[in-house]
């Protein structure tokens, strides 16, 4: 277990990426810290970086400069999530989840019970045997998260996994992933272009501007979180701030861009 829970688990110092020598830089001297059990909401115009720079956490890519440090007792335990659920269309909803199991050799009996478990969890129970093509959107997200949680995954990136979903399962896909949080202790990084979202769902809110740099880093601590929250003063207050801040670099954008906004 890590210590306290204050101890960062995610370190990123004056990180840089750029995709080519002469190209300019995607993710521009970029750092923060994440405490363990915080989750982090990235925002930000497209193109900015925000999937790039879940990328780099992830491994995937490596920096041009500057550092990730990741607890090294959750750097084995991490998995990601894409905008779409990516399941295989011949499997069904348990042998989905079963396959990073039968992947790296540990489809076991506890394994499996846990796969059970999951999908119990996440409401599935009555799924197992169908196929991807026989769920809703909803219901194959909750496949994907489960198949990514079934190695027991300490830290989960998200890349805007909601951001298919009616607004009512996307309410409710917030909530499952909030309880999975508490439940299974899991700390997240999630992308999204919702800026309720992110203040829904982040204990740490980063927002880089269209230059991949941090725009705003922002401690969010709200003491309870239910859809209830979202009714709130300071929750609107805080989703106003937002806004603002979009529309200023929206602003000076078009003023660098000779009246053009450029996203
Ligand atoms: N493999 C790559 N090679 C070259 N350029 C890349 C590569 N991946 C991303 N980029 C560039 O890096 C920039 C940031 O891309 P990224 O996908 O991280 O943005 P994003 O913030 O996730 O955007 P969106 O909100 O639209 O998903 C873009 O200009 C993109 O073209
Ligand atoms: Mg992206």
């Amino acid at each position: 277990m890590i210590e306290s829970p204050s101890a960062p688990s995610i370190e990123v110092r004056a990180l840089s990426k750029r995709f080519a020598d002469d190209a300019r830089a995607v993710i521009d001297d970029l750092s923060f810290s994440v405490p363990a059990q915080h989750s982090l909401c990235l925002l930000g115009p497209s193109g900015c970086g925000k999937t790039t720079l879940l990328r780099l956490l992830m491994g995937l890519e490596q920096p041009s400069g500057g550092e990730i440090r990741i607890h090294p007792e959750l750097a084995q335990h991490m998995s990601y999530v894409f905008q779409e659920p990516r399941l295989v269309p011949w499997r069904t909803c348990l042998e989905n989840v079963l396959l990073p199991l039968e992947l790296t050799g540990r489809n076991d009996e506890a394994s499996r019970a846990n796969a059970l478990d999951l999908l119990q969890q996440l409401g599935l129970q009555e799924r197992l045997q169908h196929f991807p093509s026989e769920l809703s959107g909803g219901m194959q997200m909750r496949v994907a998260l489960a198949r990514a949680l079934v190695t027991r995954a300490r830290i989960v990136l998200l890349d805007e996994p909601f951001a298919a979903l009616d607004e009512r399962t996307r309410f409710r896909m917030q909530d499952l992933l909030l309880a999975l949080k508490s439940r299974l202790q899991l700390q997240y990084v999630f992308v999204t272009h919702s800026i309720a979202e992110a203040v829904y769902l982040g204990d740490r809110i980063l927002l880089l501007d269209g230059s991949g740099r941090a725009r705003d880093w922002r401690e969010v601590d709200f003491p309870d979180r239910s859809q209830q929250l979202k009714l709130s003063p300071s929750f609107n207050a805080l989703v106003q701030t937002y806004s603002q801040l979009f529309g200023e670099m929206e602003d000076s954008s078009a003023i660098s861009n000779g009246g053009e906004v450029q996203r």
